[in-house]
């Protein structure tokens, strides 16, 4: 294959690169708060039930439509003759623009915190928010990790993305695990324990669910195209099905101990839950001074460190897409159209990156009806990751059971092999994307939708 779109060079190098895209700061940094906000272990039951029932088969229509046609969202649609449908990949573009957009902008802070621990500022937790607010600070390391990002972009799939994975993701594992260990040793470590696992349903309303959907969206890279984007670079040979169930395991497994990790940590500083983005930000620092000067210097600058590759392999995929349409559909060399996107996009992270209290205008951005006070970054992150996510995930279901239609589905699951025998999964896939998933997705969508913007409580009205 041509550098201009390039290939994955094996079956584990595209799993590596597709989780490396699904773990990152939504499983490290926004999983944990988003838990806190929601009220804890319901959210994390929502957004397990969300990942593995409605996402996955997702997951795998995404992939199928990208190996089929070997393009990008838009282009992707349009081989498979219905134009019409190419809205979702412009809309799987728009999402990904603005996700990038504040994305890297919390790249910044991990990157940031990563400098401040190794100079020994420990204290920086309690200065979270003059931090955020000092927007050259911020704003040199988001132009610095975007550089990066395009850099490694610009030199096509196989070589950047794929090389960069698989060294960084297990490391960045190991370290969670370690750090789950000390976190059980700590006073009060079971409350958080506790409040991560042991339900309290009364918690779901409108707002939890919204959110907790988006997340499963977010953290999966799902419902905007960036799977199929990476799915065109995968071989007609390998599995899809499991790949994509490796996919969703290995990335939810990752929130999953982060918030093992994050809890005992929390309560043990006696930390509020629901402290929002600042959530590990805050947390952190103060448990690697606990470790001693030394110790706690290597440990937490190797944490910071890890996290902000965790979060470039992401916006490496972010990045991806819109480059990917500029290529196939464009013409564009890959070089040129890696850097126009990219500096546009950091042009459109703007607004976020002053908006965690650097202007007050933005700082204090919207109030909506349902989801309460947010600042400029929040509100891009509702509309980008929790509205369009899975609004784009819904069409694709839909395009794929009704339009594409399930033979060819199936058919591209199985390799093209007629005679293939399927496995269970490969059933559930193919009954969950023609009714599990528009369905619950459809409802979910609706419902929260106008909860959260204009207040409309029907969750309530049903169940009171
Ligand atoms: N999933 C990544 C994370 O959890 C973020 C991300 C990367 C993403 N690519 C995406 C989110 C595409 C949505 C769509 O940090």
């Amino acid at each position: 294959m041509s550098i201009q779109r390039g290939g994955f060079s094996s079956r584990l190098g595209f799993i590596l690169a597709a989780a490396g895209s699904a773990v990152g700061l939504g499983n490290i940094w926004k999983f944990p708060f988003e838990v806190g906000q929601g009220g804890g272990a319901a959210f994390v039951v929502m957004y397990l039930v969300f990942c593995f029932v409605l996402c996955f088969p997702v997951l795998v229509a995404e992939i199928a439509i990208g190996r089929k046609t070997q393009l990008n969202p838009v282009g992707a649609f349009k081989a498979l003759g219905y134009k019409n449908w190419a809205i979702v990949g412009y809309l799987g573009l728009a999402s990904g623009v603005l996700i990038l957009s504040f994305y890297n902008v919390v790249a910044a802070w991990a990157f940031g915190y990563f400098v401040e621990i190794l100079m020994g500022h420990f204290d920086i937790g309690q200065r979270f928010s003059e931090f955020t607010k000092d927007w050259i600070t911020v704003g040199s390391y988001s132009v610095l990790f975007m550089i990066g990002t395009a850099f490694v972009v610009s030199r096509g799939v196989s070589g950047g993305i794929e090389r960069a994975a698989k060294i960084l993701m297990p490391t960045l594992f190991v370290m969670i695990i370690a750090l789950i260990l000390y976190a059980l040793t700590l006073p009060n470590a079971m409350d958080g324990i506790r409040f991560y696992l042991v339900p309290d349903f009364s918690q779901i309303t409108g707002k939890v669910v919204y959110s907790a959907l988006g997340q499963a969206f977010f953290s999966l890279s799902l419902g905007m195209g960036a799977l199929i984007t990476y799915g065109s670079y995968v071989s007609k040979k390998d599995n899809i099905v499991t790949a994509a169930a490796s996919i969703t395991l290995l990335d939810v497994g990752v929130a999953t101990l982060a918030g093992f990790m994050i809890f005992p940590f929390v309560f043990s500083q006696g930390i509020e839950t629901d402290g929002g983005p600042g959530l590990i930000f805050v947390t952190l620092p103060g448990i690697f001074e606990s470790l001693g000067a030394t110790l706690g210097v290597i440990v937490g600058a190797l944490f910071f460190l890890l996290l902000s590759f965790a979060a470039f392999t992401s916006t490496i995929s972010l990045l991806e897409v819109p480059t990917a349409y500029m290529v196939d559909e464009k013409k564009m060399k890959r070089k040129k159209a890696t850097w126009i996107v990219a500096i546009f996009i950091f042009l459109v992270g703007i607004p976020s990156m002053l908006s965690v209290g650097a202007v007050d205008g933005l700082t204090h951005f919207v109030t909506l009806a349902g989801a309460g006070e947010k600042n400029f970054m929040d509100f891009i992150g509702l509309i980008a990751s929790d509205t369009f996510l899975p609004l784009g995930g819904f069409m694709i279901a839909v395009f794929t059971a009704y339009v594409w239609k399930k033979e060819n589905f199936n058919l591209e699951m199985a390799n093209g092999d007629e005679n293939h025998r399927r496995s269970w999964l490969q059933s559930y896939v193919d009954f969950a994307i023609g009714y599990i998933c528009p369905v619950l997705l459809g409802s979910i969508f609706i419902v929260t939708v106008l909860d959260n913007f204009l207040g409309i409580k029907i969750l309530t009205m049903l169940f009171g």
